[in-house]
């Protein structure tokens, strides 16, 4: 169709402008894709291949819709599967830490439908969202989207710093800016794999609660601890009050499910029910979730999956312990998905370049900052797609890539 007469920049939105759509950078700013099949990809957390459990996944599918309830195949304007809140609620199954109801839960497209969902119900334009600097880009793109303020907040090793949300909060005081949340991700931190301690939880929520400050809890990694897990969730020391968590089956089960969900105070899922214009999720996705948690294959998976990533993680680190030990600083993490590593003695962009041609795919750290500045000449890897035997490579890869550099 010819296009003449429409100018795209005229037409956009200024949150679709300030996420960058009509400017000429990649829209995923993750390096240039590549059929090279040498290439070892670090580049995003998602569930290892070969775990993905489509054969539990055809059988519980094909059981639904073979049984001919029409409903699995209908709009369910936004109510969720009864059976799968339920589940959600009690803490046993580990998906909470807090025994709640289900008019506390809702259901989103992942965790990032969560966050959608929730800067469109709360965020106006100049209101300032806390995140932790640096964060999920992801959730950065939805607070600009409704034009919203961000505010990084800077963390030391039990997490984010009290010091900075203080900082942050008379600040927005003093310009009459009403800031609306504070998101974090307490557990297995993407990018820096950190889990916040209890008594800097403690400490948060306190501060947040005095002040009324929302926290909102992304719990996307909670699970996924390789030996014990995490403390206590804010939503839990909070017993509810003045606290949304946001989980998903994305990383647990599968990205593709797209299925998370909001936790909270039934006034506040009612209210972000009420601002919902998408009719709702899949439903014989949401059931099929269920069949597999119910038919005990769930546990199973995420106990095996516990098991995979944390050999992950090690295999990871000794391989670049091995062979990179003078090049970079970091902490193991507990779980998740991720290594956060600092570059000690060449530029991190240059490593990320070099590595490229070495054969190796990571993000530059900066990509996880609003103000790149912040960033401390860091890279992410995530190691959780990446067959076990093959992050062995990654060390002598990274080593010879920083020679090259260094020579
Ligand atoms: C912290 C965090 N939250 C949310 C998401 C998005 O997950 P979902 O697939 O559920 O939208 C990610 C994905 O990487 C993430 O790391």
């Amino acid at each position: 169709m010819d296009q003449k007469g429409f100018d795209i920049n005229t037409l956009l939105s200024q949150g679709a402008k300030l996420r960058g759509a009509g400017s000429t950078t990649l829209s995923t700013p993750w390096g240039a894709s590549s059929d090279r099949s040498d290439l070892i990809d670090l580049r995003v957390g998602m569930p290892d291949r070969e775990t993905l459990p489509s054969a539990a996944f055809s059988k519980h599918i094909s059981k639904i819709l073979e049984s001919g309830n029409a409903k699995a195949l209908e709009y369910e304007y936004g109510s969720g599967d009864p059976d799968l809140k339920s589940i959600l609620c009690d803490p046993s199954n580990g998906f909470t830490d807090h025994l709640s109801t289900t008019d506390q839960f809702s259901f989103y497209n992942g965790s990032s439908g969560c966050m959608e969902a929730f800067c469109a119900t709360f965020v106006d334009k100049g209101d300032v969202v806390l995140v932790e600097g640096p964060s999920f880009p992801g959730t950065v793109r939805a607070i600009l989207r409704s034009e919203g303020l961000i505010v990084e907040i800077g963390s030391d090793l039990d997490g984010a710093s009290i010091e900075e949300i203080e900082e942050a909060y008379l600040d927005a005081v003093q310009k009459g800016r009403h800031i609306k949340a504070f998101y974090t991700i307490p557990d297995f931190h993407n990018p820096l794999g950190r889990t916040m301690s209890l008594s800097r939880r403690r400490e948060i929520f306190e501060f947040c609660q005095d002040r009324g400050i929302l926290i909102l809890e992304d719990t996307t990694y909670s699970s996924l601890y390789f030996e014990s897990p995490p403390p206590s969730s804010i939503y839990s020391i909070s017993s509810g009050v003045g606290v949304l968590q946001m989980g998903t089956f994305s990383k647990t089960i599968a990205t593709g499910l797209r299925l998370g969900w909001l936790h909270g105070d039934a006034n506040f899922i009612e209210a972000l029910h009420k601002t919902r214009s998408d009719l709702g999720n899949v439903p014989f996705i949401q059931n099929a979730v269920t069949q597999f948690i119910l038919s005990g294959e769930y546990g199973e998976h995420i106990t095996a999956m516990r098991l995979l990533y944390g050999n992950k993680c090690r295999n990871l680190c000794n391989s670049l312990d091995e062979n990179c030990g003078d090049y970079i600083e970091y902490q193991v993490p507990a779980g998740g998905f991720y290594l956060w590593l600092r570059i000690l003695g060449i530029d991190a962009a240059d490593l990320v370049k070099q590595a490229w041609e070495d054969g190796l795919v990571f993000p530059d750290g900066n990509l996880f900052f609003q103000d790149p500045v912040e960033n401390d000449n860091c890279i992410r890897l995530a190691f959780s797609g990446t067959p076990k035997d093959k992050l062995l490579e990654v060390g002598p890869i990274l080593r010879r890539s920083f020679e090259k550099i260094l020579d």
